[in-house]
């Protein structure tokens, strides 16, 4: 039996080029990366904007990776369908984003599409009780959502560990990722935490030998 690999790298292609998206993807993917986390910025739930749809779209048409789509946007029931269209694999949300969380996430199942919530360095971890269960992914911002090469925020260490033992309480499987400032320096602890999926902008696409991490990372 194949053994799963513990930890997950999912490359933000925020810090890539945006110009040149196709190989930057590429170039990951043969790094090693399991996931591509896109993030949608609409310039109103975060000050800064990035892409949409099409994006997603095109994007699909390049990799085999599944598509990690993190939408920082406002009210983002009225577009997740969109999202599924445009061929995203796992598709989260922001608690602070709503006021239609649960639904929102059922819409996003019922599209066959896998789902998640996320929240934000200020929001408790005890506010995704209750949909914890539906989740399958649970997203822990280690940095304030908006920009890329921000510096991870020390508490997000026990906040995930919080959410391990939430989710055994809970009895639910959804995968720990966290995402923000995530390096070289934490990422050993972040796993032993027991975060699933480490997103990294910044420290993958600077690297000169991003595969070297992602293999260091998938032995952790
Ligand atoms: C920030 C985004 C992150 C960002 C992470 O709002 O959600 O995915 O790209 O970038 P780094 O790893 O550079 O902090
Ligand atoms: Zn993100």
């Amino acid at each position: 039996m194949m053994t799963e690999k513990k930890v997950k790298v999912a490359p933000s292609i925020l810090s890539a080029d945006f110009s040149d998206m196709g190989s930057a993807i590429a170039r990951m993917e043969q790094c090693g990366a399991d996931l591509i986390h896109c993030d949608v910025m609409d310039g109103i739930f975060v000050p800064n904007i990035t892409f949409g749809f099409k994006m997603i779209a095109d994007i699909k048409k390049h990799t085999r990776l599944p598509l990690d789509v993190h939408l920082m946007i406002d009210r983002p029931e009225r577009y997740v369908e969109r999202f599924a269209d445009a061929g995203a694999d796992y598709i989260t949300i922001h608690f602070e984003a709503t006021q239609a969380l649960i639904p929102t996430l059922e819409q996003i199942k019922k599209k066959g599409v896998r789902c998640g919530a996320v929240i934000s360095p200020d929001t408790s971890t005890e506010v995704l009780k209750e949909c914890f269960p539906l989740c399958d992914i649970v997203l822990l911002m280690s940095v304030y959502p908006g920009f890329g090469g921000q510096k991870f925020i020390e508490n997000s260490l026990p906040r995930m560990k919080r959410l391990k033992q939430m989710r055994a309480e809970l009895q639910a499987n959804a995968l720990l990722e966290i995402d923000g400032g995530v390096s070289e320096s934490n990422a050993k602890a972040l796993a032993e935490v027991g975060t699933d999926i480490l997103v990294a902008g910044n420290t993958l696409f600077s690297s000169a030998h991003p595969e070297k991490i992602i293999r260091e990372w998938h032995a952790l």
